[in-house]
């Protein structure tokens, strides 16, 4: 089978720094097929690799990259493309095509519409097969989600859409489905009679940069909150699916996600240049701070506070469990260290969990201290990014690692409120955190986890 992947946002942000290198990884390993880079920026093949392909790409990979000039708007881009496709196949060949929307999403219709067009004007001998894969955020509020999902639905089997998260690619995600649910020790912990509250910190040094044009359509509740931010919930709250397979999995998923309550709280904040050299104004959020709950038996009234933005000071993406501390009570000791289990995701993976142990040369007086995880010391450095993950499964035609259409409506039903709130946006300095963060932490009675 000969494989073609239809690289729509070819020379964009995301396929220069997370696709191309991901697709690189896998041609290194073995797997076989061509990416078709479609884009606006270069007249030629030849420019489009001298000019963005970074130089240390293997010929290999360079072998299998090939490029045409595409402007959705142009009225000729679908013959154009069908052309360039007709002369890539054989008859004799069985083909795959897998069209990969790394689009805006308001040009995902337009572009599902061309690609209708393109596919019933490929007529070889050959069996075509077809998958389209759509990168987050899907659509850009439930309207738009439910109405291009439609469009898509039309055009595509189930079987053959992929809706990216990256996230559920990431090691650390599918950790915690088995940390929480292959240990007794932690499954018997974690629900509400043992937490007290729950951070999810995603604090990010980089700006927008030149991912401008499409972030100030998107801003933070887009960008984070709505896929990856929900999707780390998901995973941290859900009861134990029946098994670990992708159908039971969003069962489970579904049931937390329609348990969150609209926001309790909720600010946000844009720092300070943003779009400074753009010459207009930009006014979209950049960080957000917020607190919700999940309403399940297991998991009611543990407040779960979130923190998600860029051009922070340090770069740090963890998840801290925090335990409640009876135990300072009835040892009549308040010097004694509450239990947490922190999963850092950023720089390195690595999973603590704080307890209390004896100091020694004292009398009885206890001193937290952790047990470590630690990913790349047990299992090495070479475990997959993500992207390289999620790309291997839409190859495979396993759709275990995507968010399913239902997570998807359920997630846009959450942040509706967030996209409708309008509040005053802060302006923040670059590299602090913004006031409201902090304020959330005092009103709520607790300190961000450093
Ligand atoms: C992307 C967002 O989905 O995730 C970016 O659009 C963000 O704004 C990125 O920086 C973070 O992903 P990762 O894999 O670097 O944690």
């Amino acid at each position: 089978m000969k494989r073609i992947i239809v690289q729509y946002g070819g020379t964009g942000d995301l396929a220069l720094k997370k696709l191309y290198p991901a697709y690189e990884q896998l041609i290194g390993k073995g797997f076989a097929f061509e990416i078709l880079a479609l884009g606006r920026r270069f007249d030629d093949r030849e420019s489009f690799v001298s000019t963005i392909i970074d130089k240390s790409a293997s010929p290999e990979f360079l072998k299998h990259l090939d490029y045409l000039p595409y402007d959705m708007a142009d009225p000729n881009a679908t013959a154009n493309l069908t052309r360039k496709l007709k002369s890539m196949v054989t008859d004799k060949e069985n083909i795959e095509l897998i069209y990969y929307l790394a689009l805006q999403p308001n040009l995902y219709e337009e572009a599902i519409r061309q690609i209708q067009e393109v596919d019933s004007s490929i007529d070889c001998m050959c069996t075509l097969t077809k998958k389209i894969v759509v990168e987050k955020p899907f659509g850009f509020d439930l309207e738009s989600a439910v109405r291009y999902n439609h469009i898509l639905e039309t055009a595509f089997e189930d079987k053959e859409i992929f809706r990216i998260d990256h996230y559920l690619g990431k090691e650390f995600m599918q950790n915690l489905l088995i940390m929480r649910f292959h240990n007794d020790i932690i499954r018997s912990i974690w629900d509400k009679d043992s937490i007290e509250s729950i951070q999810i910190i995603f604090d990010e040094t980089h700006g927008v940069d030149q991912r401008l044009g499409f972030y100030e359509k998107i801003g933070v509740v887009r960008d984070t909150i709505q896929n990856h931010i929900l999707q780390i919930i998901t995973y941290l709250t859900m009861n134990e699916p029946a098994s670990l397979s992708s159908e039971d999995i969003a069962v489970e998923k579904v049931k937390v996600l329609k348990a969150i309550s609209p926001v309790a709280e909720f600010s946000t904040g844009r720092y300070e240049s943003l779009g400074a050299n753009s010459g207009h104004v930009v006014d979209v959020p950049t960080y957000a701070a917020l607190k919700l709950y999940v309403n399940t038996y297991f998991f009611a009234n543990i407040p779960i506070y979130i923190r998600t933005g860029k051009m922070q000071n340090e770069a740090k993406s963890l998840i801290y469990v925090k335990f409640k501390n009876t135990t300072k009570d009835v040892m009549h000791d308040q010097s004694i260290a509450e239990n947490a289990v922190i999963i850092n995701i950023h720089p390195e993976l690595t999973i603590d969990i704080s307890v209390n142990l004896k100091q020694p040369n004292t009398s009885w007086k206890s001193k937290p201290v952790r047990f470590r995880f630690n990913q790349a010391e047990t299992f090495g450095a070479n475990t997959p990014e993500a992207y390289e993950q999620i790309l291997q499964k839409i190859l495979q035609g396993d759709k275990s690692l995507f968010p399913t259409m239902r997570e998807i409506t359920e997630s846009w039903r959450i942040v509706t409120p967030m996209l409708e709130h309008n509040g005053h946006t802060e302006v923040y300095p670059v590299r602090t955190l913004p006031r409201f963060a902090s304020e959330l932490a005092a009103k709520n009675h607790f300190e961000w986890y450093t």
